[in-house]
């Protein structure tokens, strides 16, 4: 079990490590965009990760080729249906609504 914490709402979940950010978030109640439903290819989950980043799965080649067509990504960005949660504290920025 982890923290995830989300801005800019600051609200704060426990969460499971092994489980994406995406899925994390939407058992939270949180609402994130995923059109694709996790398959990394539509790019609506992207988020900044703003605090432990370490903690979480590196990105793999699927979610770097997405990112890479997406507008305003930067160094913290990652896909929430791909991001897998580790055993420290994460927090994460929402970008998109629904
Ligand atoms: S839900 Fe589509 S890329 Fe993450």
């Amino acid at each position: 079990m982890t923290t995830l914490t989300v801005l800019p709402s600051g609200k704060t979940y426990d969460a499971a490590a092994g489980t994406t950010i995406m899925k994390a978030l939407l058992a939270a109640g949180e609402n994130i965009a995923h059109k694709c439903d996790g398959n990394a290819s539509c790019g609506s989950c992207h988020i900044f990760v703003t605090e432990g980043r370490k903690t979480i799965s590196r990105i793999q080649k699927l979610e770097n080729e997405k990112l890479d067509t997406l507008v305003g990504v930067g160094s913290k960005s990652r896909l929430a249906c791909q991001a897998v949660l580790g055993e420290e504290p994460v927090t994460v920025e929402l970008l998109t609504f629904v």
